[in-house]
C-alpha cells in the first residue's frame, strides 16, 4: 500500500467574481467534529475517500435511511475544506440552481451564471448525486460524462465543455464525485448498470455497531434495535438518528413520550410487536441512560 495525500483547497484559484459563492459552499469545520468514522477493511472512511480524489475514482454508497450516506460526504467536505454540492434527485430538483441559468442584463446582454454544481465542477469540491435512483436514466445519463475517466461536463448554454477542478486560475484543484441511494426506497428506479459501473468504490452502508455505540448511550436499546431489524415482518426501517431521537425525547420530554415516539415511527400493524420490544426492554434501557 501506498501513501495517500490529503487533498486542499485553494480558494485562490478561484477568479474573484465566484470566490464568495465558493467560499459558501464550504461546510463549517465543526460538522466533521459531530461525524462516527467507521472503517473499511481497517481503513478510515475518510482516508479512502481521500484515495478516490487522488485516482479519480468515484464513489457509490447503498443504504438504508439515517445511515449516514449524505453526512458522510458533507462531514468529509467539511474536514478537508472542499466546496461541496449536494444535488438531490427528486422530483423538485431544479436544473437552475444546479447546472445554472442564462440572464439578460439590463443593457440587453446575455449571460450564463453556473449553478452550485457548476462552480464545484469547475472549481473543484465534492460533489454529491444524492438518492440516484429516485432520478430517471435520462437524469442520470447526464452524469455519464462527469463520472467517466474524463471528467467533463459539458454547458450547452455556455458554450462550452469543463474538466472537474480545471476551470480556475492556476493549479488543477481537488474533485470527488459521489452518490448514494436507498435500495429499498419505494417509488425508486433500479440504478442504471451504466451509471453504477461508473463508480470503481461500492460500499454498503448499512447501520454499523461501532458507529451507533458512540451516538448512542443504551447499549439495551442498540441491541433491541437490530433484534427489530432482523424481523422479516417489520419493514419499516430503524435508523440511527431515530435511536439518538428516543434517547433525546426520553431526556427531555420523558420515558413515556420517548416511547411513544418511537412506536409511532412504524406502520400500525408493525407497531404491537415493536411495543412489546421496547417494554420488555425499557427498564434496562431506564438504567442504562441514568446510570
Ligand atoms: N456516523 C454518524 N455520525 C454522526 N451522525 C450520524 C451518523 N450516522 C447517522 N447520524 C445521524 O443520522 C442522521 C441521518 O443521517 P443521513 O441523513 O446522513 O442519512 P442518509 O443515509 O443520507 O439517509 P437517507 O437515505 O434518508 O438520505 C444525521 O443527520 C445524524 O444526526
Ligand atoms: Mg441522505
Amino acid at each position: 500500500m501506498t501513501t495517500i495525500t490529503r487533498p486542499s483547497f485553494d480558494l485562490d484559484t478561484v477568479p474573484a467574481d465566484d470566490r464568495s459563492r465558493v467560499a459558501d459552499l464550504i461546510p463549517d469545520p465543526r460538522i466533521a467534529d459531530a461525524y462516527v468514522h467507521r472503517s473499511i477493511e481497517g481503513m478510515d472512511d475518510f482516508d479512502l475517500l481521500d484515495y478516490a480524489i487522488e485516482e479519480g475514482e468515484n464513489i457509490i454508497l447503498a443504504g438504508p435511511t439515517g445511515s449516514s450516506k449524505t453526512t458522510l460526504f458533507r462531514a468529509y467536505a467539511a474536514s478537508r475544506g472542499l466546496p461541496l454540492c449536494i444535488v438531490e434527485c427528486n422530483a423538485s430538483m431544479d436544473i437552475g440552481t444546479i447546472i445554472g441559468r442564462t440572464t439578460i442584463g439590463a443593457d440587453g446582454s446575455v449571460k450564463f451564471v453556473d449553478g452550485d454544481m457548476t462552480l464545484v465542477v469547475r472549481y473543484g469540491g465534492v460533489l454529491l448525486i444524492d438518492e440516484s435512483n429516485l432520478a430517471h436514466p435520462r437524469i442520470t445519463a447526464g452524469f455519464h460524462g462527469l463520472t467517466s475517466v474524463a471528467k467533463r461536463m459539458s454547458i450547452p448554454e455556455a458554450g462550452e465543455t469543463v474538466r472537474a477542478g480545471c476551470g480556475g486560475l492556476g493549479k488543477p484543484q481537488p474533485f470527488l464525485a459521489g452518490t448514494a441511494f436507498n435500495p429499498r426506497y419505494q417509488g425508486t428506479v433500479r440504478l442504471n448498470e451504466a451509471f453504477a459501473n461508473r463508480f470503481a468504490i461500492p460500499l454498503d452502508w448499512g447501520y454499523e455497531r461501532a458507529v451507533e455505540a458512540q451516538l448512542v448511550t443504551s447499549e439495551r436499546l442498540l441491541d433491541m434495535a437490530d433484534n427489530i431489524r432482523s424481523l422479516a415482518e417489520i419493514r419499516t426501517p430503524v435508523s440511527t438518528n431515530s435511536l439518538m431521537e428516543f434517547e433525546r425525547h426520553a431526556d427531555r420530554l420523558g420515558l413515556a413520550m420517548a416511547q411513544r415516539l418511537f412506536v409511532n415511527r412504524f406502520a400500525p400493524e408493525e407497531r404491537a410487536p415493536v411495543s412489546r420490544a421496547l417494554e420488555a426492554n425499557l427498564e434496562a434501557i431506564e438504567a442504562e441512560l441514568s446510570a
